[in-house]
C-alpha cells in the first residue's frame, strides 16, 4: 500500500515538474523562404527571450538574429518568428534556437531562468536561377495528424522544394494547440524545420476565437495572407477566398466583410498582372481554397463564395492567362476541364484524403494525385 501511494506521489511530481519544464514546445518551423532571407517560427513553454543563431557561408561565427522594434528586442513572449536576412541564393546554412526563460520581469530587475539551446539544423535558400518548381500540397486536414504524416510520406520530400496546405487543415481556431496539433507539430517531425511550407487560409481557419491570431504563426509576407511569389519560369498566385456562406449569415455575427476582400484581390491582382516579373512567367498556378466553380446546388448558402468567384475571378483569370486552378474545400476530386464552364484553364479541386505532387518547368505543369490508400488518382500533363 505504501509502495503504491510512494508511486501515485512520484508520478503526480513528474507530471507537475513536466507540465513546468522549459522548453520549445512548437517549431522550430521555416517560412517566407527566399533567395536572401526565411524566417524562422516557433514557441517556448513559458515566457522567454529568444533568437536564433545562424552560420554558413561567408558566416564562420554564428550571427544571432532577434526581432527587434523600436529599440527593443521582442521578450517575455512565447510565440518567436525570427527573419534572418541577408543570406546567399541557393546557399546551405546552419541554425539553432536559443532561449533564456524570463522568470520575472519587474521594472528594475529582470530574472532569467533556465535556457536552451537545440540542436544545429540544415536549410538551403532558394535559387533564383533554378528555372522548376516542386511542390507537394495537401488540403482539408481537419485536425487530422495522423493524415497528415501518411500524406506526406507518398512523396519523397527531398526531392521538392516545399509543401503546400491548401486550407483547412484545422476545423476551428478556438484552443492556441489547433494549428500545431493539427499540422503543424506533424510538419516539424517530418520537414518544417528544414524545409519551408506554405499555409494558405480555408474557410475554417477563419473561425474560432482565436483566428485573428493566425497571422502571427504562419509565415504572411507582406502582412497579407494573398500573395504571388516567382520561383524561375513559374508565378504562384495565392488567394484568400474568405467564408463559403454570404457575410450576413447570422453565424458570422456581422464580423466579416469578406465581399470587399474578395475585390481587394481582383485589384491587387490586375496591378500585379502588369509587372514585367508577371508578365515573363510561363507557368501560372492560382492555389486557392475554394474553387472558382459551383460543384454543388447554386441556390445552397454554401455555394455563395463559389458562385462569386466563378462570376468575378473566373473572367479575370481567362483575361490573365491562368494556366491551372488549385483548390480543395469540396472533398471531393473533381477537374473541371478547360473550357468546360468558360473557364480557359483547368481547375483542380483536390480531395481531403488525396496528395498531390505539381511540377512546373519550361516544359509545362504536371500533377500527380495519389490516395492515403496507395491509389493513383490522376497523373497527367497539364500544359
Ligand atoms: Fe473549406
Amino acid at each position: 500500500m505504501k509502495k503504491t501511494l510512494f508511486g501515485i506521489i512520484a508520478l503526480l511530481f513528474c507530471t507537475l515538474a513536466s507540465a513546468q519544464e522549459f522548453k520549445i514546445n512548437h517549431g522550430p518551423y521555416l517560412q517566407n523562404m527566399g533567395s536572401d532571407e526565411v524566417t524562422v517560427y516557433f514557441t517556448t513553454s513559458k515566457e522567454a527571450f529568444s533568437w536564433v543563431e545562424v552560420t554558413g557561408d561567408k558566416w564562420t561565427k554564428p550571427q544571432r538574429f532577434a526581432t527587434m522594434f523600436a529599440g527593443q528586442y521582442n521578450a517575455y513572449n512565447k510565440e518567436n518568428r525570427v527573419q534572418i536576412t541577408g543570406l546567399r541564393p541557393g546557399t546551405k546554412y546552419r541554425y539553432r534556437l536559443v532561449s533564456k526563460e524570463i522568470t520575472e520581469y519587474r521594472p528594475y530587475k529582470v530574472t532569467y531562468g533556465d535556457s536552451i539551446a537545440t540542436a544545429w539544423e540544415e536549410f538551403t535558400t532558394f535559387n533564383p536561377k533554378q528555372q522548376s518548381l516542386s511542390f507537394v500540397l495537401m488540403n482539408d486536414g481537419h485536425d487530422k495528424p495522423q493524415k497528415v504524416k501518411n500524406l506526406l510520406g507518398k512523396f519523397p520530400l527531398t526531392n521538392v522544394d516545399m509543401v503546400v496546405y491548401l486550407g483547412d487543415m484545422i476545423s476551428y481556431y478556438e484552443k492556441e494547440e489547433a494549428p500545431y496539433y493539427g499540422y503543424i507539430d506533424p510538419s516539424v517531425e517530418i520537414f518544417a524545420k528544414n524545409k519551408p511550407f506554405i499555409s494558405i487560409r480555408g474557410n475554417h481557419e477563419m473561425r474560432g476565437k482565436l483566428t485573428r491570431n493566425y497571422m502571427n504563426i504562419i509565415g504572411c509576407p507582406n502582412d497579407r495572407f494573398y500573395n504571388i511569389a516567382y520561383f524561375g519560369c513559374t508565378a504562384l498566385i495565392m488567394l484568400d477566398p474568405g467564408e463559403d456562406k454570404p457575410d450576413t449569415q447570422p453565424v458570422y455575427a456581422g464580423m466579416n466583410s469578406y465581399d470587399g476582400y474578395r475585390m481587394e484581390q481582383i485589384e491587387w491582382l490586375k496591378k500585379e498582372a502588369k509587372s514585367k516579373q508577371f508578365k515573363a512567367a510561363k507557368n501560372k498556378i492560382v492555389l486557392m481554397h475554394i474553387p472558382p466553380i459551383v460543384t454543388d446546388d447554386p441556390n445552397i448558402p454554401e455555394e455563395y463564395t463559389a458562385t462569386e468567384l466563378e462570376k468575378h475571378f473566373k473572367p479575370l483569370f481567362n483575361e490573365l492567362g491562368i494556366d491551372i486552378v488549385i483548390s480543395g474545400h469540396t472533398h471531393r476530386h473533381i477537374v473541371a476541364e478547360k473550357g468546360e464552364r468558360g473557364n480557359n484553364y483547368p481547375i483542380i479541386t483536390n480531395d481531403n484524403e488525396d496528395v498531390m505532387l505539381v511540377n512546373s518547368n519550361k516544359d509545362g505543369i504536371s500533377i500527380k494525385i495519389i490516395s492515403e490508400k496507395d491509389k493513383v488518382i490522376l497523373d497527367r500533363k497539364f500544359k
